[in-house]
Formats: C-alpha cells, structure tokens, sequence
C-alpha cells in the first residue's frame, strides 16, 4: 500500500461504510484516445481498475459491488467494439476467478443474460454457480444492463405470475443468481427451479394463495422482481469521467444514493481515488426526505438514524 493510500485510509471510518457501491465505469475511450491507442486499450486497462476496486472494496467488507459493464443501449457501438467488450468479459470472468475465491466473493449478473451471446451466457452461469455458496462481498456485473428494461422485466413478470394465478409459479430469481430479464418466461431451466424456490407466495398472493389482476403493487414486491433482489439499495453511487448522468443504471435502487462524480477517467480511477470517493461519502447529510438533523433533534428522536449511512437499510 502507498504512503498516499495508507494516509487515506486513516482518514476512513470503517464502521459507517457504504453498504451498496455501484460505479459507472466511465472514460475507456477518451483515456486511451488522449495515449493515441485504439478505445479497446482503454477497456482492457480499464478491467485492472475493476480488480483493484473489486478486491478493495472486498477487504473492507463492504456488501455489494455493482460495476456497469455493459449496457442494453451499447450494442450501438460498431461491432468490432462490442465483440471486443464481450470477449474482454468472458477473459476477466475467467482470469478473475481465483481472486474472486480468495476474497469469498459471490457473482451476480444484472440485465438481459438471456440475450447475451451462448459462450458469454454459459460463462455468467459458471461464474454464478462457482461462487454461490461464498458468503464474501456480492459483486454484481450489469451486463446487457437497462434500468428501464429491468422495471419493465419486473412488471412483466408480476403480471405473469398474477395471470397464473400462483404466485410460486413465476416467482423472482433469488438464489440462481442470474437475473433473468425475461422474467415471466425464464430460458433457463434453472432458473425458473430457483424463481419457484425462492419467493414467498405472501410477497405478490393474498393469504390463500391466489392473486387478483387488479391488486396494487407495492414498492416492495417490485424490489423483489428486480435484478437486485435482496441486495441493499445503492448508498453510494460513483461515476467516472465528469458526465453528470445516470445512464439507465440502477435507475429504481439509486433513489437516495449519495452520487460521487470525478474527472478521472476510469483506468486512472486507482485505489487512491476510491478512497477519497468513500471519504466524501462519509462527510454526506443523508436525509431521505427528512430534515437537517440539528432541527429535527428537538423534535423527533430518529435523527440519528437519518445521519447513518446504514439507517433503514438504505
Ligand atoms: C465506458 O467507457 C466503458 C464501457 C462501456 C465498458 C466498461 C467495461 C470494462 C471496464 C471492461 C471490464 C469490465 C468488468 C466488469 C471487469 P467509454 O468507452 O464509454 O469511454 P468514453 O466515454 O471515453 O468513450
């Protein structure tokens, strides 16, 4: 560790760490463009950045990890690019795997797996299999990722299940690990085993078992359909490169993340600079929609469960 990292570290209070950091990995071309490479030398540096985050954030026994590898809108990318994006994967996921066991890390990809290519697909599967009984840090791979696609994928599948009539025939993916956008018709045998496996008919059934068409959907049993189901909503959420914007990402659990944006582009994003993204995170005001807590003090006891990062599971 640097002099200069040892120095940050100390300015960390390791007990009001995030529980949730999701990071969009922004700035591979442009970092590679001002070296006059080619954009894929950009994302291939890129995926160093990625291990030094991932076992970061692993040591400080931080919950989840989300990294945006890959979203529904970047198929419009030339084709050389994409095919690039999806081979650089398929070699991270493997080359990674024994830091990934080292740290005790459990994988889960978040998007449209289904329409991945078949290699890429069989490579998720093995990853999410290998791993699931780590007990470590999730980290989580938006991969074919759109956050409007995964609320449409959540209601669809809601309303499959309704139409049903059995909340246990379309339950959501929890334990297979593999978020499934074609939620209401799952490819994938195993899938529909865990969706079956994993959802209390009380989450979207009345007591006896059946579901009515018209009943409301709460915020809850849609937090259940998404890809993220069971994990913490993002506390932080950082993004690279200086954009000021959420790109379709999380675009349900961000609701009250804390947003840390930089100008260093993401290959340059070392262990240096996620610390001082932590840093900041901990000098934030987290109101949820409350008040300054100095004000609320005299008139409401909760004010020290606004201030926390980890108050009300958020
Ligand atoms: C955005 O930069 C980056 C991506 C679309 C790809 C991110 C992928 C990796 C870092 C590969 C490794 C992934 C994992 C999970 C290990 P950009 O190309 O849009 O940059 P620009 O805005 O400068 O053009």
């Amino acid at each position: 560790m640097s002099v200069e990292e040892s120095e940050l570290l100390k300015k960390l209070d390791l007990t009001r760490l995030p529980r949730h950091v999701a990071v969009i990995m922004d700035g591979n071309g442009r970092w590679a463009q001002r070296r006059h490479l080619p954009r894929i030398a950009g994302h291939r540096f890129g995926t160093k950045t990625a291990r030094t985050t991932i076992e970061t954030c692993a040591r400080l026994n931080i919950e989840a990890l989300t990294l945006y590898a890959f979203s529904v809108e970047n198929w419009r990318r030339p084709k050389a690019e994409t095919d690039f994006l999806m081979q650089l994967l398929r070699e991270y996921i493997r080359k990674e795997m024994p830091l990934i066991q080292r740290n005790n890390i459990r994988m889960r990809f978040l998007g449209r797996i289904e329409e991945l290519p078949p290699g890429v697909q069989k490579d998720v599967r093995d990853a999410t299999e290998r791993t699931n009984t780590n007990t470590g840090m999730w980290l989580c791979i938006a991969l074919n990722y759109g956050g409007r696609a995964e609320i449409v994928d959540a209601l669809n599948a809601i309303l499959s299940a309704r139409q049903n009539g059995n909340a246990h025939a379309n339950g959501h993916v929890a334990n297979g690990h593999v978020a499934n956008g074609n939620g209401a018709h799952p490819s994938n045998g195993n899938s529909q085993t865990a969706r079956e496996a994993s959802t209390p008919a009380s989450q979207i059934a009345s007591p006896n078992g059946h579901t009515s068409p018209l009943e409301r959907i709460t915020e809850e049993q849609l937090s259940a359909y998404l890809y993220t189901e069971g994990l913490p909503d993002p506390d932080l959420l950082i993004r690279t490169s200086g954009e000021m914007r959420v790109s379709n990402f999380l675009l349900w659990q961000i609701a009250y993340a804390e947003m840390f944006v930089t100008e260093t582009l993401w290959p340059d994003f070392n262990r240096a600079r996620l610390l001082e993204a932590l840093i900041d995170f901990q000098k934030r005001e987290r109101r949820y929609g409350g008040i300054h807590s100095a004000s609320s003090e005299s008139s409401n006891g909760n004010s020290h469960e606004l201030n926390s990062p980890r108050a009300a599971g958020k």
